[in-house]
């Protein structure tokens, strides 16, 4: 029908920005693609330009909505990288400094001063995370302490801290808000609670009129301005961290659903709030209101947590691996060895996330011989991939029960190689999903059930295409492998871990 509605769903990502139009029946209409540059100034420093980010928004909602549909767009849906943090004025929009990303590792002294200080146990229990450089808090600390040292216009107000979708949504114009999966990936927000906790405040010295307004996932968000073709003025329906969109998107509301996200980094998580797991977060998974909402599962009515696990490079690995060589990550990946032989490589760039949580870690390339070629280090690179996240759903499965299937999604799984390795090296089967930009899909599903356009049953209803992998090999090889990738591990650790 001419006239029937389309969700525009947006994922801003670290690498580029993706945007898809999706009809009623859930098929994607039109999809376009802005790449995203990000910079290191020095070792370990790793930031982005905000406004280019917003251009890149611009760029991928123009080049996606055809003008003569732009008029049918009824909901926009927002999926955003997370942790990243930028400080701009609140009078005149314009950021003070860099986007911090969430890769970026300057604050780890700041963050081994606060962990020797005691700070650790309290931050986990009231954030839901350990302490570490990748979450805002520190990233916070940062920003301001240069831009505002004494914190004098931070606290009458005039700046605004914000993550990627707070920064968006300010775009827009209006209040300084943001959606609480994102706020309780900053550190700072009570994740019991969800407001900003005062305890963390304090610790952080960020004044709490430099932060925004806590909205619910599907919650009151301005609408949009400056999306041409869509008209200024179109409502925004939901707002999700892009790991959490994707986990919407493979249907985890449903409990019992573990994914894997293979982005620059990897993101394994699945709804749930049992056992306090050091490896793992608790996490905001989302908090969605509206009229679909409610239908057929409390999985979706908010607001819901999350247990997560943060791998900091996995396809960065394949993008290092073809920075290093000149080369494109396909050709890498069509190089790679059948094994990697004797070479382990733990890509510990910016130290190690879950499980191990250790900002110190380094990264390791071992076993190297004068016979060594690119297509092992590539092997042992998706090798890499493979057990970082095993590891990771291991410990989900410590608090959550068995994992049978592992869902996953992004960039990395167009690689069949690597997910019969995913599903050799944990034993597990593993179903990869079809959709190319799952984060957008998840994005355009919770917006279109927030405004009415479908309800939790159409979901339900609606074909999720997987390529399924089962595992091939015994135990005892299994059991082997796994612990030759801990001897690694346990190389690129310091030594007091
Ligand atoms: O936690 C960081 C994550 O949200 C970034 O995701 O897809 O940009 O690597 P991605």
């Amino acid at each position: 029908m001419p006239s029937d509605p389309l969700v525009l769903a947006v994922d801003q990502g670290t690498s580029s920005t993706k945007a898809i139009l999706v009809d009623p029946a859930g098929r994607v209409v039109a999809r376009a693609v802005a790449p995203l540059a990000e910079r290191q100034p020095r070792p370990g420093w790793v930031e982005q330009d905000a406004v280019e980010l917003w251009h890149s928004v611009q760029r991928a909602v123009r080049d996606c909505v055809d003008p003569a549909l732009a008029h049918r767009v009824a909901a926009v849906g927002l999926s955003t990288q997370r942790e990243s943090l930028v400080l701009w004025d609140r009078r005149t929009g314009e950021p003070l400094g860099p986007l911090v990303s969430w890769q970026d590792q300057r604050t780890a002294e700041r963050c081994r001063d606060l962990v020797a200080a005691g700070a650790g146990p309290l931050v986990r229990q009231a954030s839901g995370m350990p302490l570490d450089p990748m979450f805002s808090a520190l990233k916070a600390v940062w920003l301001l302490d240069t831009y505002d040292p004494e914190r004098r216009r931070a606290k009458a107000g005039e700046l605004c801290l914000g993550t990627v979708d707070s920064w968006l949504l300010s775009r827009f114009g209006g209040e300084h808000v943001t959606e609480v999966g994102n706020a309780s990936r900053t550190q700072l927000l009570n994740v019991d609670t969800r407001r900003w906790d005062e305890r963390l405040l304090d610790l952080f010295a960020v004044p709490a009129p430099v932060l925004p307004r806590v909205v619910a996932s599907g919650g009151d968000f301005p609408t949009t301005r400056g999306l041409a073709p869509v008209p200024d003025g179109t409502p925004v329906r939901a707002v999700l961290g892009d790991s959490h969109a994707a986990m919407f998107a493979h249907g985890g509301w449903r409990p019992g659903v573990v994914k894997a996200t293979y982005g620059t980094g990897s993101s394994v998580m699945a709804l749930g709030d049992r056992g306090d797991s050091p490896a793992l977060c608790r996490t905001v998974a989302w908090d969605l209101t509206g009229p679909g909402a409610g239908g057929a599962g409390a999985g979706t009515r908010g607001p819901v947590l999350a247990v997560e696990g943060n791998i900091r490079a996995t396809g960065r690995t394949l993008s290092w691996l073809a920075e290093l060589f000149g080369t494109g990550e396909q050709t890498l990946l069509d190089e790679a060895a059948a094994t990697p032989g004797r070479v382990r490589f733990v890509p510990a760039f910016g130290g190690l996330g879950a499980p191990w949580w250790e900002p110190d870690a380094v990264a390791v390339l071992s076993g190297l011989t004068l016979g060594t070629r690119r297509g092992e280090l590539v092997a042992a690179a998706l090798h890499a991939v493979a057990h970082q996240v095993e590891d990771v759903v291991s410990a989900v499965e410590d608090v959550l029960g068995e994992v049978r299937l592992l869902m996953c999604d992004g960039g990395l799984t167009r690689s069949a190689r690597l997910m019969q390795l995913q599903a050799d090296v944990g034993g597990r089967s593993v179903a990869r999903s079809a959709e190319a930009d799952l984060s957008a899909r998840g994005a355009a599903d919770a917006a279109g059930l927030v405004a009415g356009l479908w309800s939790l049953d159409d979901l339900e209803r609606r074909p999720r295409p997987t390529t399924g992998y089962q595992p091939v090999g015994d135990a005892t090889t299994r059991a082997g492998e796994r612990a030759r990738w801990r001897a690694a591990v346990d190389r690129a650790l310091p030594p007091a871990h």
